[in-house]
């Protein structure tokens, strides 16, 4: 196999959570060019069918199942769907995610459980289903999406929540990256800087947060899709066949100082 050709993704299936918008749509849409097929996942059906439309679009071949991911089912539940449609599960993306801003003073403790509900607990309900499937199936690799905020405080209002269920996305990916190695999966992260969706709403339509947030990326611009789909396919293919535990800064320099 060429080195170019240990990029490639053909013939491989994979599930991306939180796919009916922002990163997950854009990583389905990278995934699905290397040649992966995609079963997308969040609960806003309209705005998945557009990411199945988006990744067509491309060439790429992708299926919609919307799932709430605070239920607890849903991680067994969607690892069949996409064994039923692909006959394969050799990936998964845990991308969905939510934040809540208070400060810790007024801290409402039913938001904070939720935001470790959906941006922890709901990782592992799919993490281990998927790898259920995949050990006996010879193995398989787990992307899950931290953040800046994983190793670090917030620079505006309250985000302990947010900050707190990055921190355990990073410890989960060393954990089960540990665990699953010799079973023959490959468990990475992602830790993105500033990229534009929704989520980021509040900072992209306030020009002072805008222009504090550009003020801290050396390189100058927000994150784009071309830059976190490449990153998320080399860890998802074979020239990544050596990595575990790692977390990928993409953030334009952010974490530099
Ligand atoms: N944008 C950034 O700069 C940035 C930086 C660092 C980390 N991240 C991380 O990247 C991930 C994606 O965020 P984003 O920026 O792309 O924001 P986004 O556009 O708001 O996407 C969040 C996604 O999560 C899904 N989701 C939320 N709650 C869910 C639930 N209960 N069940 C199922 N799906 C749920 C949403 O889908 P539905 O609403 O349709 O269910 C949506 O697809 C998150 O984990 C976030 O923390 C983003």
């Amino acid at each position: 196999m060429s080195l170019v050709d240990r990029f490639s993704l053909d013939g491989q299936a994979a599930i991306v959570t939180g796919a009916s918008s922002g990163l997950g749509r854009m990583i389905a849409g990278g995934l699905a060019a290397a040649g992966c097929a995609v079963l997308v996942t969040a609960r806003r059906e309209a705005e998945l069918e557009e990411t199945v439309r988006l990744v067509r679009d491309r060439g790429g071949r992708a299926v919609a199942a919307s799932a709430d991911v605070r239920d607890r089912g849903h991680g067994a539940r969607l690892v069949d769907r996409a064994i039923a449609e692909f006959g394969r599960l050799d990936g998964v993306v845990l991308n969905a995610g939510m934040s809540t801003g208070a400060p810790s003073e007024d801290e409402d403790l039913e938001a904070f459980a939720e935001v470790l509900e959906v941006n922890v607990t709901a990782q592992v309900a799919l993490a281990s289903a998927a790898a259920r499937a995949m050990i006996p199936a010879g193995g398989g690799w787990m992307i899950a999406m931290s953040s800046i905020l994983g190793t670090r405080a917030g620079t505006g209002g309250g985000v302990a929540a947010y900050t707190a269920s990055k921190g355990a996305v990073e410890q989960l990916v060393r954990e089960l990256g540990r665990q699953w190695a010799p079973k023959g999966i490959r468990v990475n992260g992602l830790a993105p800087g500033y990229f534009p969706t929704a989520m980021n709403e509040p900072i992209t339509n306030s020009p002072d947060r805008r222009a504090q947030i550009m003020g801290r990326i050396p390189l100058g611009r927000a994150g784009a899709a071309e830059d976190i789909e490449a990153v998320t396919v080399f860890l998802a293919s074979d020239a990544a066949r050596y990595l575990v535990g790692a977390m990928i800064p993409v953030n334009g320099g952010m974490s530099c100082s």
